[in-house]
């Protein structure tokens, strides 16, 4: 169920595409108005894909579908593509896109598009209707399983222009994770021509109190600028591949979801790994990625190397 407009030939398929799920909510119509001008950026052809799950209702046990019920999801999966590919197009005028509507389960099927993919975009919700919800289940599991970097766009108005202004914030724990964080960030950074923020905290506790009952004899002093000349050399190979991003390293003694979010405030996007040093690697998504992912206002990258 290929559709193609004249500009990308069908053999290009998912390869090195921007992947944008599309779904037919506000939220991912944010994320093709995002994914357009990236695509642009990155000389990638976009591709708009959408997964209708055709497999009949079972409640309380299978009820037969009406006949034109398949007929009525695809057509209306149709419709949501060439409303999605028309809002990029207006956003980039010329922009190669592709569409595919695809039958099964959506974070399934999204999973195995993001083998090919250079990156995917999604909206934070769908058209799902639990709405206190901040993350719809399709976007956590493609931040926690996709094979390729997933951008988080948080809801806006209808026709909201994503956010072009303010810095990027990358965080950085020195993990290997952080690193791909890094390179994601880098390379935005210096599309855009926009300062980066490398963000660097060293409390690893979750309770501030919980230094109380260690003896008071810590130099603050002397951790923080070893801290600062850790990120520093953490630094030193970006800094040299990307001469002409203007870094500003910080160094806060916070927690860092918190540290992270406060930046993130005013930033056009924040990025960091998939995970960070944490142990508990079952998760798919480090907690701090988890925060970010529900908390932000800003969109959310989750960088990661393939695998992990
Ligand atoms: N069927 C789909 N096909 C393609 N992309 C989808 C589909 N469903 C969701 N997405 C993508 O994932 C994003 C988040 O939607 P998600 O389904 O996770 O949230 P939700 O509908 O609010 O919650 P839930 O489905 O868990 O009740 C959407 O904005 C869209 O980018
Ligand atoms: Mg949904």
């Amino acid at each position: 169920m290929t559709h193609t407009n004249d500009a990308v030939h069908p053999a290009e398929r998912t390869e090195h595409c921007v992947v944008v799920g599309v779904d037919g909510s506000d939220s991912a119509l944010h994320a093709v108005r995002w994914a357009a001008p990236e695509a642009q950026r990155r000389g990638a052809p976009l591709r708009l894909v959408h997964v209708v799950h055709l497999t009949p209702v079972r409640h309380p046990r299978q009820i037969p579908p009406p006949p034109e019920y398949e007929a009525a999801l695809l057509e209306q999966g149709r419709h949501w593509l060439t409303e999605a590919s028309q809002a990029a197009r207006r956003a980039v005028p010329g922009l190669a896109v592709v569409t595919d509507l695809r039958a099964g389960v959506a974070a399934d099927v999204l999973v195995t598009e993001s083998r090919d993919a250079q990156l995917m975009v999604l909206g934070s919700r769908g058209l799902g209707g639990f709405t206190s919800l901040l993350v719809g289940s399709v976007a956590v599991a493609l931040s926690a399983h996709a094979h390729c970097p997933v951008v988080v766009m948080h809801s806006a108005a209808r026709d909201g222009a994503p956010p072009t202004d303010g810095d990027i914030v990358v965080g950085v724990d020195g993990s290997e994770l952080s690193d791909a964080a890094l390179t994601f960030a880098f390379e935005a950074a210096a599309a855009r021509g926009v300062p980066l923020v490398a963000l660097h905290t060293w409390l690893d506790v979750t309770m501030t109190g919980a230094w109380a009952v260690l003896p008071g004899t810590v130099d603050w002093d002397s951790v923080r600028r070893q801290e600062e000349k850790l990120l520093a050399e953490r630094l030193v190979p970006w800094r040299e591949k990307f001469p002409h991003v203007e870094v500003r390293p910080l160094v806060v003694r916070d927690r860092p979801d918190r540290a992270l979010l406060e930046h993130a405030g005013g930033a056009q996007l924040i990025v960091v790994g998939s995970r960070g040093r944490g142990a508990f690697t079952g998760m798919g998504l480090g907690s701090v990625s988890h925060t970010l992912l529900h908390h932000a206002e800003c969109p959310v990258a989750v960088a990661r190397t393939d695998g992990t």
